[in-house]
């Protein structure tokens, strides 16, 4: 069953065979991305990653803290996804507080929409009530997926549509039947997506 887990040497080959499918988004900040199949180089690539999340690491530039999770089945590296403790102006503009990358050959299996899922608790875990998540105007899969997860659309800014998801549990309307025979709809107590204020940036 795949899940959302801290990064470990042990994908790492599974890990190198994804590269092969593609590595811009694996390792965007990693100049010497070739050398990831020494295992020594691997196993201070996972640290690094591990390190973002540690407060005054240090940061590749216009980074801000972040944890990266990966999405695996068994010993199968399958994505990655990356949730940023809060916006810069960038991020603000750009990437969002969450963003996912899926090797090509596990796409379109329900992976996006199940990472994206499995992360928002943690999200909401790191105090982010709704995070902002972003995708290109024509990358139909990202938009279903931000729109499944109750992402309210903001507005298009340059190159990206700009969505809020709220990452606490979606309190949808139940209807029950009261002891009159009627219907009323109760919300859950205590939870629910209220609007709220959308975070401030700061670099
Ligand atoms: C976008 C991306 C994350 C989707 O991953 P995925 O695991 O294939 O997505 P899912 O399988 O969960 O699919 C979600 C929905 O999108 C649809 N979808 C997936 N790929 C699609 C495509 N190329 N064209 C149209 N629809 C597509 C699926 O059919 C599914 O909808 P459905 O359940 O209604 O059928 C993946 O293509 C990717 O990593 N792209 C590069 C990085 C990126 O764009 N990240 C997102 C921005 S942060």
């Amino acid at each position: 069953m795949p899940e959302l887990v801290i990064p470990d040497v042990r994908f790492h080959a599974s890990f190198i065979e994804a590269m092969a499918d593609q590595n811009d988004w694996l390792s965007p900040y990693v100049d010497d991305a070739d050398q990831l199949a020494d295992p020594d180089r691997f196993a201070r690539y996972v640290d690094e990653v591990i390190s973002h999340s540690r407060p005054g690491a240090p940061l590749p530039e216009m980074f801000v803290p972040n944890t990266t999770l990966w999405w695996v089945d068994g010993d199968t590296f399958l994505g990655r996804l990356s949730i940023r403790y809060r916006l810069n102006s960038r991020l603000r503009r750009l990437g969002g507080h969450i963003g996912y990358w899926i090797r090509p050959s596990a796409r379109r299996q329900g992976h996006a929409r199940a990472a994206l899922a499995a992360a928002l608790p943690y999200a909401l875990e790191l105090g982010i009530e709704c995070a902002l998540v972003t995708c290109d105007p024509d990358n139909v899969a990202s938009r279903r997926i931000i729109e499944d997860a109750g992402g309210l659309f903001e507005q298009a800014v340059g190159e990206k549509r700009l969505y809020w998801v709220p990452t606490m549990p979606l309190a949808r309307p139940t209807p029950t039947v009261d002891e009159q025979g009627g219907t009323r709809t109760d919300r859950p107590a205590g939870s629910g997506w209220r609007r709220r204020r959308p975070p401030s940036v700061r670099d």
